[in-house]
């Protein structure tokens, strides 16, 4: 009797730990201890468990996968309807939104209403009922009045407590929220299926939506799901405080989980600066949002105020600029870029999305049109989020019009006419005709005299493809024999744009060795590794001589990026274009080598905010040359910021992170300091 007694104490201590670890885990971001130990107690409960099967309840941890699939889900109908919000999509309408709250209210001007600010997740609205702190039932929020029941697929989600935690929970209490999948588990998700050869979901709520309606609840389980609560429905048998975020924070004590940009502000220019912060880290979160919430803080106004049809009139959603649209494939072309890749492009409807008018996104290469299966003549939707280039998302089937074709690689390129090859296990087709071939002489050119290369100022795209066409460059050293008569005869150049340029171009010739090598457009030889591979060999005969292994000991050259380096060097016509180079008045000066590690050698620094003294490019340079490497944004793994009026986030981050933090003149001061 004695030993049973103690087994069941064993098996609720467990359970406490367990349900204590998951919370921290999955709840907090935050574990306590290795997954391995997680494991064992997990594995130590299991057996236990086996050993006495009756004393296993359906809240233990143990039990949230291993049902047996449904044949259909049941209906749920809401005791209290599950509404939906109304949309603003500008500060006018928010004005409008607080102008109404303020008539109703009989508010004066100086009294200040306060709200709630949520992200508005793009998930899946879900309830989840607790009775006497146990989950009984989850369900959709279907139409509103009637959804259906989910039970056991949320059960699976590990961020949804099977009991709730702490004590003082209403006997009954309903709580709703968001279920819905993190940027990197959607990632994930969708490269495994395309591993296996599934079609992918189009974006993280189609993903959650379609792993919530699964009728075996292991595949729900197999899912990265997660919940976020932001409201409750029933409340029985207890109290909640009387303000809407001191409930979620309730909430929050008891283990469900609550979002952490949750904010308080006051009057709707507070909703306006919290929109914007937030818009600005939108494509930072680890979640997909589509707006803001807004909600009047306060319970007592809330009830005051009370909703129309099916939205309160206590919140509003902002919503961002959509980043997803729908237009029209007027075309699919074929480009050919410097390396001779043949890269198929979309030729796209205009279609305002992600805030910029898009009307071209590149497919990238047959794989991609192929996994897509797009057509000319289809409807796609679109997508632009932040500075990512648009992308077309998917196809809707149901819009193709009658007569289209799949795509084909052209056997032969588009400009010149060589054969168009693939090599096997590429994925990228090229066109064989090298240098001979327009297309990719003036991507060449235009690299050439791109900013970071060789800085050619006043040669646009346009002239190049111009004095190409022309015939009067095939190949960068000719740019240095160009007459002012042959520039000032082209279109949109006069005599003093002619002048100019040939200034600039002379100016070009003395060039530091790191942006020459830069210029020579070597795949996958970026400005970075062109400065390492200048402050490693210091010159140019010294990298040429180098083999794939003397390459890879420089930093961050790899097997790959040194075999195209090998390959470059080993190609003629490539030692021809340089040595017509020099002869035309190109040089550099070599760089000491020294054996040394340089005083900055694997530190990374990040520079942000204003520059006064000094431009950024100049700092960056400096302490490249001191051996640092300098990254765009800040991470556990930076050893400082240089930070200068102005700067934003990432001070802020550096702070938290508690990253040495310079300012201009500290910089200085540390580079003269390392170069005497
Ligand atoms: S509150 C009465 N808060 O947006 C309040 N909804 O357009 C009803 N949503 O169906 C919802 N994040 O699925 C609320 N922080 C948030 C939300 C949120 C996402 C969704 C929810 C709702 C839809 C309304």
């Amino acid at each position: 009797m004695s030993s049973e007694l103690s087994i069941t104490q064993l098996i609720s201590q467990l359970r406490e730990q367990l349900q204590q670890h998951n919370y921290q885990y999955y709840v907090l971001d935050n574990p306590t201890i290795p997954d391995a130990e997680y494991d064992r107690l997990f594995h130590q409960l299991k057996a236990l468990e086996q050993e006495h099967p009756e004393l296993i309840t359906g809240d233990s941890p143990t039990q949230r996968v291993g049902a047996q699939p449904l044949s259909a889900f049941s209906q749920v109908s809401h005791e209290m309807p599950m509404l939906s919000l109304d949309n603003a999509f500008s500060t006018e309408d928010m004005q409008a939104f607080e102008k109404r709250l303020y008539d109703r209210l009989k508010l004066v001007d100086d009294q200040v209403i306060e709200y709630a600010c949520e992200p508005k997740l793009d998930g899946i609205a879900v309830s989840l009922l607790y009775e006497d702190g146990v989950l009984v039932r989850g369900a959709t929020r279907g139409d509103g009045s009637t959804g259906e029941n989910i039970t056991l697929n949320v059960r699976t989600i590990p961020s949804i407590p099977l009991r709730l935690m702490g004590d003082g929970y209403p006997v009954r209490l309903e709580v709703r929220g968001e279920i819905y999948m993190p940027k990197q588990g959607f990632a994930k998700l969708n490269q495994i299926a395309e591993q296996h050869g599934d079609k992918p979901f189009v974006n993280p709520r189609n993903a959650s939506a379609g792993s919530l309606r699964q009728l075996d609840p292991k595949i729900t389980a197999s899912r990265p799901l997660e919940m976020c609560c932001y409201s409750v429905g029933i409340v029985e048998g207890g109290e909640l405080p009387h303000s809407h975020t001191d409930i979620l924070h309730k909430l929050a004590t008891w283990g469900l989980k609550i979002n952490a940009e949750m904010a308080v502000v006051k009057g709707s220019t507070g909703c306006m600066e919290y929109y914007a912060e937030l818009a600005e880290r939108r494509n930072e979160l680890a979640y997909e949002i589509d707006g803001i919430v807004f909600k009047v803080n306060d319970i007592g106004l809330q009830q005051r105020l009370g909703f129309v049809s099916r939205a309160p009139r206590w919140a509003i959603a902002h919503k961002f600029p959509a980043q997803e649209e729908i237009t029209r494939v007027r075309a699919i072309e074929f480009q050919v870029g410097r390396t001779g890749a043949v890269t198929p492009v979309a030729r796209l409807e205009p279609v305002f999305v992600g805030g910029v008018t898009v009307s071209n996104a590149t497919l990238h290469n047959m794989d991609e049109v192929e996994r897509l299966g797009v057509r000319s003549g289809d409807s796609v939707i679109i997508r632009r989020a932040g500075d990512v280039i648009p992308q077309v998302v998917s196809v809707v089937q149901e819009r193709r019009p009658e007569g289209t074709e799949p795509v084909q690689m052209p056997a032969t390129c588009p400009v010149c006419d060589s054969e168009v090859v693939r090599i096997e296990d590429e994925a990228v087709a090229r066109c064989s005709g090298g240098l001979s071939c327009a297309a990719q002489r003036k991507e060449a050119l235009k690299h050439y005299v791109s900013r970071k290369a060789m800085d050619i100022d006043g040669l646009g795209e346009k002239l190049i493809d111009a004095l190409v066409e022309r015939e009067l460059v095939h190949s960068p050293a000719e740019l240095y024999r160009l007459h002012h008569r042959q520039l000032a005869s082209m279109e949109r150049m006069g005599d003093k744009s002619a002048t100019k340029l040939l200034n600039s171009i002379e100016k070009s010739k003395a060039i530091e060795l790191a942006n020459f090598i830069y210029a020579l457009g070597i795949r996958e030889v970026g400005e970075a590794t062109a400065r390492t591979l200048a402050l490693h060999f210091g010159s140019l005969p010294a990298i040429r001589a180098a083999d794939e292994e003397a390459l890879q000991q420089a930093s961050d050259i790899g097997p790959i990026v040194a075999k195209y380096i090998v390959s470059f060097f080993h190609q003629q016509h490539n030692l021809e274009v340089i040595e017509a180079l020099i002869s035309a008045g190109v040089h550099w000066q070599d760089i000491e080598v020294s054996d040394q590690a340089l005083p900055l050698d694997g530190k990374t620094y990040v520079l942000t905010g204003t520059l006064e003294l000094m431009s950024r490019a100049e700092a960056k340079k400096q302490l490249q040359a001191l051996g640092a490497k300098v990254a765009g944004s800040v991470s556990k793994k930076t050893d400082c910021v240089v930070a200068g009026p102005g700067a934003g986030s990432k001070l802020q981050k550096a702070e938290e992170l508690e990253i040495p933090i310079l300012d201009e003149a500290a910089m200085i001061a540390l580079l003269e300091q390392l170069n005497s």
